[in-house]
């Protein structure tokens, strides 16, 4: 699977985002290295904290199927089903993401048009992870 493909899974995923509170929808497309497809969306709940991320979303399927190998994840958002030029995880799905992923772990941000691939370490340096424990 090429990136731009990655990129149109993660807007498609998003067209399914329960999103009634913020009206900012985001989807996730995540690659494993046996090259199977998680998709995620955002989903809000009354109890704003209750809500989960669409990064989250997607990584908590595939790993709740057993998957823990990713190649790449791709996000898409933006308020009012516009997108946004660049849509970055929140803190906690960079941590999220660093629980399962290398350094090198290609995350690709922006939209269909124009896309640019970061590391999780760009991201996220200094992280604290199981081996600080
Ligand atoms: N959101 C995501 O789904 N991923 C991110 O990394 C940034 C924020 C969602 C959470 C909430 O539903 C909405 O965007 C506004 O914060």
């Amino acid at each position: 699977m090429t990136d731009l493909e990655l990129m149109k899974a993660a807007q498609k995923a998003r067209e399914y985002s329960y999103s009634p509170y913020s009206h900012f929808s985001v989807g996730a497309a995540l690659l494993t290295k046996s090259g199977k497809l998680y998709t995620g969306c955002n989903i809000e709940n009354a109890s704003y904290p209750a809500g989960n991320c669409a990064e989250r979303t997607a990584i908590f399927k595939a790993v709740s199927e057993g998957e823990r190998e990713f190649a790449a994840l791709a996000i898409v958002g933006g308020k009012e089903g516009e997108t946004s030029d660049f849509c970055a995880p929140c803190g906690i799905c960079r941590q999220v993401i660093a629980e399962f992923c290398p350094k090198d772990f290609k995350i690709l941000l922006g939209n269909e048009e124009h896309y640019k691939a970061f590391t999780l370490e760009m991201l996220l340096p200094y992280t604290f992870t199981s081996e600080d424990l």
